[in-house]
Parts: structure tokens; C-alpha cells; sequence
């Protein structure tokens, strides 16, 4: 199988349990041979959030049969494959370390090379599994428990321009969704709300957007939605069902305005740097809004910049994206020992200052 690289990947950071097989033959478009993702949503519904412990019990007892699905589906033996990339972090350190181990195990039975993979580098370098950008490209990691802004030089070499200072915008789509009564995962409920909605009738505020740079927050869009449920509720007794979806329309807009703007400041920031074909990329889950997306397409228009995103099921945590970004490294020949360690907190960019706070899903880099 000379020129051709076949790379098991794992991850376990948070309440996803994946296991996928991702195939590259010389020169060609590299190709998803299985991607297998077990949810744990229904063990954490009566907690309102991830419980790490229930999390990495779960993953625990998921991760041997996602393997063998995921090698059952790609068509190949254990000993096909060329190397075993992992989830290293940054996450929930419990289901980190549970991937870390299986993988650990794997490699030791098999004598093949181990790869510990950054989850944030496996969002980050999807659009080259998906689209075939070439670097240096612009990335927004906007998700449940991501938001930053990455310029993307190389499989290790990530600059951030800027990220979120509290919320992820899916924490802030999840909230809104709990405040209105609608269900979880908060994001899909509040898009499909928002499509009736009156964008204009509530004034909610876009936070940041007053001071240079790329940093973003979305706290106070969150307490500001509630002030205006609230107020209506004082004023009439109750939410009518157009109440609800005008502040649908209304959060959204907001988001989906700050994204846009900010985008457009780091795509300037990009574009100083003069790569030769101008792209950007967005990935996580919250990339899967059609508002948001058009939002950034706009602006990605504007800037003669190629506009990259991926489809909605390698946006979410998966992966194939963790094969990929292992399969990028062993091509350089940067694999680990069996010494390699899991990570709570691992930012891509060694020369930024890492982020404050937990987060709903964890750690964020
Ligand atoms: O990437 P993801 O599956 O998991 C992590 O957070 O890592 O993203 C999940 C988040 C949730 O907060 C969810 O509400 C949000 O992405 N989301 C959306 C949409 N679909 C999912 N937010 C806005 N609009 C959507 N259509
Ligand atoms: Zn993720």
C-alpha cells in the first residue's frame, strides 16, 4: 500500500464517544472510510448539563464497540491500519483519559504508533479533510463549548486573533431555548423559532463590538434576553407564541451580527498576512445556523476570500476530524510515546494567554 495512509482516530473530550477510520492515497481527496459517534445526550437529560463522571463511564463501556463498528464499516482489521490517533485534549479530563488509555492499549497490542491529538486542531484542520484548503487559512471554531478565531499555518501551528472572554454561542442558544421553554439542544429549537420571528422588534445589544479586536462575549446577550422576556411577561401576564419567536429572531440576529463583524476584522488580520488563496472556515455546531452561515458567507464574499463549511456532521465533535489531524502529523512523522499525557487544558496557541472559566462542556483552550 505504498503512498497510502490508513489512521484509526478516537475521541471521548466531552459526551460524544467516535471512533472513525480516514484513508489518504497519494494525491487523491482523502476519504471517510467509517465515522461512528455514540451520544450520551439521554444519560445527562435529567442534569441539565454533562456530569464528567457519568461521561466517562460512558465512554468507558462505548469506546471498544465504536472501534470495532468503525473498523467493521471501513472494511479493515486492526492491522491495516497505520497509526491510532487520540484525543489528548483539551476536555473533560475523565473521557480524555478513558480515550487515552484505549488507544494506549491498541497501540501497545498491535505495535502501531500512537498520535495524541489536540480536539481543537481536529475542528481546526477539517476543512482540509472536507474541502482541501491549503494553509494559511482563516478558522471560527464557533460551538457549545468553542469560539475563537484561528489563523491555520500548519498541522501544529495555529495563531488566535481572539475568542470568547465567557459563553460559547451554543451556551447562549441553549439558554435562550431554556428561558423560552423550548428544548435541548437550544440551537436548532431557537433557529426554527427565529424563521417566524421579528429580527427587529427586540433591541438586545451586540457585546464587544464597540472595541477593536476579535474578542467576543455573549453573557450579556443572554441576561439581556431574559430582562425582555421578562418585561413582557410584567407587562401582559404572559409570552404569546409570536413574543417567543420575535426574541428568537431578535437573539439570533444579534449573534449571528457580531459573528459577521468580527469575522470581518479577522479576515482583515488575515488577509495583512497575503496567502496566496484567501479562505475561511467555520466549523462547530453552531455553524450548522443557516442565518449565521449566510452571515459569514457575506462577509467572506466581501473580502474575495473562498468561504469553507464543512457539512453540519464534521462541524460537530466526531472523528474522522481526529484520524484526519492524526493522519496530517504522521505524514511529517510526529508521533508520541506511550508516555503521551491527557490534557484538561491545552490551548493551539502556545503564544496566547489561555482562556478563564470552565464552560458547560468543559474546559475551554
Ligand atoms: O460542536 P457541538 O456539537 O458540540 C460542542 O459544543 O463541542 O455544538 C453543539 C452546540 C449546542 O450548543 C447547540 O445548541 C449548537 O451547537 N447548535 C446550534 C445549531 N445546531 C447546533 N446553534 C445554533 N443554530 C443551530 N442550528
Ligand atoms: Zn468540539
Amino acid at each position: 500500500m505504498a503512498g497510502t495512509t490508513t489512521i484509526l482516530g478516537l475521541e471521548s473530550s466531552c459526551d460524544d464517544t467516535a471512533a472513525a477510520v480516514v484513508r489518504l492515497k497519494g494525491d487523491a481527496a482523502p476519504e471517510i472510510l467509517s465515522s461512528i459517534v455514540a451520544g450520551q445526550t439521554a444519560l445527562h437529560a435529567d442534569f441539565g448539563g454533562v456530569v464528567p463522571e457519568i461521561a466517562a463511564r460512558a465512554h468507558t463501556e462505548k469506546l471498544d464497540h465504536c472501534v470495532e463498528t468503525a473498523l467493521g464499516e471501513a472494511g479493515i482489521a486492526l492491522r491495516d491500519i497505520d497509526a491510532i490517533a487520540v484525543t489528548a485534549g483539551p476536555g473533560l479530563i475523565g473521557g480524555v483519559l478513558a480515550g487515552v488509555m484505549c488507544a494506549k492499549g491498541l497501540a501497545a497490542a498491535t505495535a502501531k504508533p500512537l498520535i495524541g491529538v489536540n480536539h481543537l486542531a481536529g475542528h481546526a484542520l477539517t476543512p482540509r479533510l472536507t474541502d482541501g484548503l491549503g494553509f494559511p487559512y482563516l478558522m471560527l471554531l464557533v460551538s457549545g463549548g468553542h469560539c475563537q478565531f484561528l489563523i491555520v499555518h500548519g498541522p501544529q501551528d495555529f495563531t488566535r486573533l481572539g475568542g470568547t472572554i465567557d459563553d460559547a454561542p451554543g451556551e447562549a442558544f441553549d439558554k435562550t431555548a431554556r428561558l423560552l421553554g423550548l428544548p435541548q439542544p437550544g440551537g436548532p429549537a431557537v433557529e426554527a423559532e427565529a424563521a417566524r420571528g421579528d429580527p427587529k422588534r427586540f433591541a438586545l445589544p451586540r457585546p464587544l463590538l464597540d472595541r477593536p479586536g476579535c474578542d467576543l462575549s455573549f453573557s450579556g446577550l443572554k441576561t439581556a434576553l431574559l430582562r425582555a422576556r421578562d418585561a413582557q411577561v410584567a407587562e401582559k401576564g404572559w409570552l404569546t407564541v409570536q413574543d417567543r419567536a420575535d426574541l428568537c429572531a431578535s437573539f439570533q440576529a444579534a449573534v449571528a451580527e457580531v459573528l459577521a463583524e468580527k469575522s470581518r476584522r479577522a479576515i482583515g488580520a488575515y488577509i495583512a498576512l497575503s496567502p496566496s488563496e484567501p479562505a475561511f472556515s467555520v466549523a462547530g455546531g453552531v455553524a450548522a445556523n443557516q442565518a449565521i452561515r449566510a452571515a459569514l458567507q457575506t462577509v467572506a464574499a466581501e473580502a474575495g476570500a473562498r468561504f469553507a463549511a464543512p457539512p453540519p456532521g464534521l462541524c460537530t465533535d466526531n472523528a474522522a476530524m481526529i484520524a484526519w489531524a492524526g493522519l496530517e502529523r504522521f505524514r511529517l512523522g510526529d508521533t508520541d510515546g506511550m508516555d503521551l499525557a491527557a490534557r484538561p487544558r491545552w490551548p493551539l496557541d502556545r503564544a496566547s494567554q489561555p482562556m478563564l472559566g470552565g464552560g458547560k462542556k468543559g474546559a475551554k483552550a
